[in-house]
């Protein structure tokens, strides 16, 4: 075989020990077998990238088998995996056999830490249809690297046959030239048609990396967008739920990203929205909502107790007319709360933009708004005008954290029968406290005499 760049990749002085270690074992496994084994992805991409001063940690590592295209060879990527779990005890084994691949991963342990090796059989992917999963056959190293996403994903490193400590580099499609020209260039004019994951892929990859999109690949990401072929598998659901899933998995990373806010105008300004739903466009009111809603949970969720990622998501969605939010949340398979928030969401906004301006004392407003999850209340008030806003930015503030000056023990101790009149008498201190008609202890035990004699 000739290689395209007789570039040499000096890996054992950038990678962990250990992982050096663990690389060199699974090429002998491999090389007693007849194959030849390959660090790929990610990984090569990240070690060219990487600052050499720096020590690089690599948690995902890619590795493919070359089985030669004997049929018999067809599981290499499995049998491998297997031989190196016989070795390495701590690891777990998963087979993903349609797909032929293996994975091999070690949690918190002591060397290796959290790392994860994927393994898989050379393979070149055809599609059925556009945007369905990938179906697989043996193949070629070459042909495996052409089935990636970009250039600079397209490399691989061979581990096995090598002399020394330096491995060849395969660069079969320009990978080195770009990520030195720092761009982000699709191999072939259908890869987001077959794939619609690598527009979003691309955004991230260039925004994480600082790179551009390459001009070409620009377009083809236009051509995708605009041949309908999304629209039309969304609408005939001939999307494979592995593609949801995956899309939904790349929309997280990329909303819970520190980078997310440009990533997403990217995203917005190639129109890619439209891959979650036809009509989804990044408008400036859209924008606006997206940043309003990180304020609030900023100030409102500081300890992160909901997703804001997701929250995030929620707030694309709906964007959306009222009944086309709860479809698309399901499509991204979101969890059920998310999927009922705003299934709901039109209705709750009505009965709070009509009621909150009704309400002429605190206790009103507490009474309407604690009906109300901290989600939806955040959802309510960037899609609303803002004299609602401001109340319920006064609601967060300043009321929902109110308590009476008594509890329920407190009752028990001054001699009330327990009972289900108690949250009778604790909504009534909560009210009277909310409106100021009671500030303190005596003034709440004062207040029960009067309304709720003993003997009560
Ligand atoms: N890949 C692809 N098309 C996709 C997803 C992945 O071609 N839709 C390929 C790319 O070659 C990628 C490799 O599979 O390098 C591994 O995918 P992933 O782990 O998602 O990406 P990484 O490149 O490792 O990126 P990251 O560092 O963000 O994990």
């Amino acid at each position: 075989m000739t290689y395209p760049s007789s570039r040499l990749l000096n890996m054992r002085e950038r990678l962990a020990p250990a992982l050096w270690q663990l690389l060199t074992q699974a090429a002998q496994e491999a090389q007693e077998r007849g194959w030849h084994l390959y660090l790929v992805g990610g990984a090569v991409r990240d070690v060219l990238l990487a600052d050499e001063s720096q020590p690089l940690l690599l948690e995902d590592v890619d590795l493919v088998v070359d089985g030669f295209h004997r049929a018999a060879d067809v599981g290499a990527g499995v049998t491998l995996a297997k031989a190196l779990r016989e070795r390495y005890p701590n690891a777990r084994l998963d087979v993903h056999g349609a797909f032929q691949t293996a994975a091999l991963l070690w949690h918190n342990d002591p060397v290796l830490d959290s790392l994860w090796i994927d393994i898989a059989t050379a393979r070149t992917e055809f599609y059925p249809y556009p945007a369905a999963n990938p179906e697989v056959e043996a193949s070629s190293i070459r042909q495996d690297l052409y089935r990636r996403d970009f250039t600079i994903n397209a490399m691989a490193a061979r581990l096995t046959g090598r002399r020394g400590e330096a491995l060849p580099l395969l660069d079969f499609f320009g990978g080195m030239l770009d990520l030195r020209s720092r761009q982000i260039r699709v191999l072939h004019a259908n890869s987001f048609i077959e794939d619609p994951t690598r527009i979003y892929r691309a955004v991230r990859f260039a925004v994480r990396l600082g790179f551009e999109l390459e001009p070409q690949t620009q377009d083809y990401i236009q051509y995708a967008l605009e041949s309908g072929v999304y629209e039309r598998s969304l609408g005939a659901n001939t999307r494979a739920p592995a593609l949801e899933t995956r899309l939904k998995a790349e929309l997280k990373y990329i909303l819970e990203a520190p980078y997310w806010q440009r990533a997403f105008q990217l995203i917005g300004s190639l129109g890619a929205l439209r891959c979650l739903h036809p009509s989804l466009k990044l408008d400036p009111l859209l924008w606006w909502r997206v940043r309003l809603i990180d304020r609030w949970l900023r100030r409102f969720d500081p300890d992160q107790t909901l997703k804001h990622w997701q929250m995030r998501l929620e707030v694309l969605i709906a964007h959306l007319e009222p009944q086309e939010r709860g479809k698309v949340a399901e499509n991204l398979q979101l969890p059920i709360d998310s999927i009922e928030r705003l299934q709901h969401l039109g209705q709750a906004q009505t009965e709070v933009v009509e009621s909150l301006p009704q309400c002429q004392r605190p206790s009103e407003v507490v009474l309407l708004l604690r009906q109300y999850k901290l989600p939806t209340l955040v959802l309510i008030a960037v899609h609303s005008y803002r004299a609602i806003r401001r109340k319920l930015w006064h609601y967060f503030t300043n009321l929902a954290t109110v308590q009476a000056p008594l509890n329920g023990n407190d009752l028990k101790r001054l001699g009330y029968k327990p009972g289900p009149h108690y949250k009778e008498m604790l909504d009534a201190l909560l009210t009277a406290t909310l409106d100021g008609v009671i500030q303190d202890e005596a003034d709440a035990q004062a207040f029960l005499e009067q309304h709720y004699p003993r003997s009560t």
